[in-house]
């Protein structure tokens, strides 16, 4: 009779890294009211750190900061801003230096999904998420680099897997994060001399988070899980830990790297996201490929 080995369980950084790292450090982060950028925060904030979350939508944005205060005990502030628009993260730079007086570390991450085959793409539609994803990460890298340079401080791209692999129904994406993971270990060179460090985090499938719902078929999480080869689906503790571990100066020599958070997923020879029968168009291209499925 076979015996299941249990799957190593989740962890929090706080379980492993002192409690104080980031304390006086000050986080600016795009995508924070919600997802794994809100987990990665409340992680940097557990560690003494202050923050700025950025997002458009006041209401959760500002909910979102009232409550990653409340837990971590930490000052947190939100700045209303679409990524898109250069001059609105310039106000949210600007309203973090006067929040805070300064930026040590930022997070790029505020990102836009959906899937889509080529086919049923517009070209508006590709942009739309290049210009969130990409765009948006070198409108945040220009709207805090001055500051940044003078913290000597550390930039954290969110990237995916997905473009490591074609992932069907991902075009868009696959081109924007490709992009992120370029800008990322551009900065690197270029600002490494100055002692600023840049990084990219690569997560797999994450529960809990507005991608994984928008992208995962109901029912087929435990197939999923069955395909990573660490036996358990990331979960929201997951990325913050390494994020952690990227701003800590155990990580000083660390930069221009791209670190995948997958429990080994992007190693094995099939995606891990099966296809949702919403995306199939009969008529189309994407016909041939459910009959595989
Ligand atoms: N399939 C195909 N095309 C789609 C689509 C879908 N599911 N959803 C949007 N589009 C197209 C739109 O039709 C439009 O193209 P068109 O002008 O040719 O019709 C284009 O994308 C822009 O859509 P719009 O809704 O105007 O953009 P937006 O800026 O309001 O929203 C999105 C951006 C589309 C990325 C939206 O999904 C979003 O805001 N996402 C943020 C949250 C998120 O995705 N989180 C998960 C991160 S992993």
């Amino acid at each position: 009779m076979s015996v299941a080995i249990p799957p190593r369980p989740p962890i929090k950084s706080t379980e492993v890294f002192k409690k104080d790292i980031f304390e006086g450090k000050v986080l600016f982060c795009t995508g924070g009211p919600s997802g794994i950028c809100k987990a990665m925060t409340k992680s940097i904030m557990s560690h003494g750190a202050d923050a700025i979350i950025i997002g458009r939508k006041v209401d959760k944005g500002e909910a979102a900061a009232k409550e990653l205060s409340n837990a971590t005990g930490q000052r947190c502030v939100f700045a209303q801003a679409d990524v898109r628009e250069p001059e609105q993260l310039k106000a949210a730079a600007k309203k973090c230096i006067d929040t805070f007086g300064k930026i040590d570390f930022v997070i790029c991450g505020a990102a836009g999904n959906f899937l889509a085959p080529i086919s049923g793409l517009s070209e508006n539609a590709f942009a739309t998420v290049v210009r969130i994803d990409t765009l948006g990460t070198f409108n945040t890298i220009k709207a805090t680099l001055p500051h940044v340079r003078r913290t000597r401080g550390s930039y954290i791209h969110v990237s995916a897997t997905l473009h490591y692999y074609g992932t069907p129904y991902q075009a868009h994406v696959s081109a924007a994060k490709a992009g992120v993971d370029a800008l990322s270990n551009v900065l690197a060179v270029e600002e490494g001399p100055r002692g600023v460090r840049s990084n990219v985090i690569a997560p797999g499938p994450i529960l809990g988070t507005e991608g994984m719902d928008r992208l995962t078929p109901v029912g087929k999480k435990d197939a999923i899980t069955r395909s990573v080869p660490l036996q358990r689906q990331g979960g929201l503790d997951d990325v913050p830990n390494t994020a952690v571990f990227l701003f800590s100066e155990a990580a000083n020599w660390v930069t221009g790297q791209i670190i995948a958070v997958d429990g080994g997923a992007m190693h094995t020879n099939k995606g891990s996201l099966p296809y949702p029968d919403s995306v199939l168009d009969p008529e189309g291209a994407t016909k041939s490929i459910r009959a595989k499925m």
